[in-house]
């Protein structure tokens, strides 16, 4: 089959990699692609939306796969699909389970699916009450809309929880996506996510894997799209991974079904394991980034295949191939990175990283044949290896022979899994 897929970052490096190993799919086709993909599948420079359906249409493309979230939340599988075109991802409405944190947070209500107490609010006033009644802190607003990762805010006093509301709801902070807000009970575990193929009725979930979301080590400053992360975590066992299905990713599907707003596509669930079981932190309506770069090497299945079967509604009965081991992969981010990043420094090392790892563009450009930095994540060193050291020794070792002026990562990359595999071993030796 001829696949298409839309977007250009890290995350859809790795989709496309992947895509390009399934037996089942001939061609890769990108938009709007990067000048990485270029090397790897045909980019086509297209931006308008009719324009790309067009462009499907014409090349008589049999699947569509969408990265980011931004085009699902505005409708492009519904766009698709008038069209009579297969599509892998979610409709604009059942995309809300990101896009609205409101919906999110109402739907795990209505059919107690685990999560933080919460509240939602437009009236600063009544949001400031609430906060002054909880008397709880630290305590966490977000904003309700998308606002790339960036629009929540854990308050550690009164002081600060009132200054973010008042910031969040005046549109001061993130415009119109904090207008409405949600508060909620702030719950204390270790984070970790699990990715799931839905196709409308049944869920498969893939490996676990944990991202790293603090710009700097011991998860230090401010949060980003994401450093780094390793798959499978060390964290779940066969129990909690049954009481993940169970309390909460089948009664999402089944709940979204009953609502009328059935889920296909990748569905991300980003996980707290708390004392009282794992709790819902948020969903998110397609492929994590960075925890695809890390996921995707391990997988030994058609991935062409499962994502037509998602789109079809035929997964029922599919089971995935993994590999053994573990994946590691440390982003490389630019000098100003989250608040800005500086771009047009030139990148050397990546094919020496390449002899012993796997490297997925966030953000490069070619100037003259060679690879620059253009975004503020820029590269995901990826190793793979049997253990999880290895793993991380191999993307280490990436890391260390890639060079720009202003580069920097994180050290820890992982360290937090193998920290759980020392813990685990000296409880079975006790
Ligand atoms: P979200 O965009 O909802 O995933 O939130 C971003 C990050 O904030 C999460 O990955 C968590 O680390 C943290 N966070 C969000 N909600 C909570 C909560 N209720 N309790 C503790 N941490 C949270
Ligand atoms: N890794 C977090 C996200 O993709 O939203």
């Amino acid at each position: 089959m001829k696949v298409l897929v839309l977007g250009s970052g890290g995350r859809e490096h790795a989709l496309v990699w992947k895509l390009k190993q399934s037996p089942s799919v001939e061609e890769v086709y990108v938009i709007p692609g990067s000048d990485a993909l270029a090397d790897i599948a045909h980019v086509v420079p297209l931006y308008k939306t009719e324009d790309i359906i067009d462009f499907a249409k014409l090349m008589k493309i049999d699947l569509t796969v969408a990265g980011p979230e931004n085009i699902l939340v505005e409708g492009i599988a519904d766009l698709f699909e008038q069209e009579g075109l297969t599509f892998f991802g979610p409709s604009k409405a059942a995309a809300q389970i990101e896009g609205s944190k409101q919906f999110a947070k109402n739907l795990m209500k209505k059919y107690h699916i685990p999560t933080a107490d919460y509240e939602t609010f437009t009236d600063r006033e009544k949001a400031i009450s609430y906060i002054q009644q909880q008397k709880k802190y630290p305590i966490v607003i977000k904003a309700d809309g998308l606002a790339s990762g960036k629009g929540v805010v854990i308050a550690e006093t009164e002081k600060a929880a009132i200054e973010t509301v008042n910031a969040m709801i005046s549109g001061a902070a993130f415009g119109k996506a904090g207008e409405s807000i949600v508060i909620e009970e702030y719950m204390e575990g270790e984070e970790l996510s699990v990715l799931g193929f839905a196709d409308g009725e049944t869920i498969i979930p893939m490996i676990s894997s944990q991202d790293h979301k603090r710009i700097f080590d011991d998860d230090k400053g401010l949060n980003t799209g994401g450093m780094g992360a390793y798959a499978p975590t060390v964290l779940l066992t066969e129990e909690t991974r049954k009481t993940i299905r169970e309390t909460i990713l089948y009664p999402v599907m089944e709940a979204m079904k009953k609502e009328g707003v059935p889920f296909k596509g990748c569905l991300y669930t980003g996980l707290m394991m708390t004392k009282d079981g794992p709790k819902v932190v948020e969903f998110n309506c397609r492929f994590g980034d960075p925890e695809t770069e890390a996921i995707l090497p391990l997988l030994e299945s058609d991935l062409g295949e499962i994502m037509m079967s998602c789109a079809k509604g035929t997964l029922k009965g599919t089971t995935l191939q993994w590999k053994e081991g573990y994946a590691v992969d440390v982003v490389l981010a630019s000098a100003g990175y989250p608040i800005g990043h500086s771009t047009g420094e030139k990148i050397r090392g990546i094919k020496w990283a390449e002899k012993e790892c796997l490297v997925f563009h966030s953000g490069t450009k070619k100037k003259e044949g060679k690879y620059v930095v253009n975004g503020g994540r820029v590269l995901n060193v990826v190793g793979v290896a049997a253990t999880l050291k290895e793993a991380q020794e191999k993307a280490y070792y990436g890391a260390s022979v890639i060079q720009w002026e202003g580069m920097q990562y994180r050290h820890d990359i992982a360290d937090k899994g193998l920290k759980h595999l020392l813990d685990k071993e000296r409880e079975k030796k006790s």
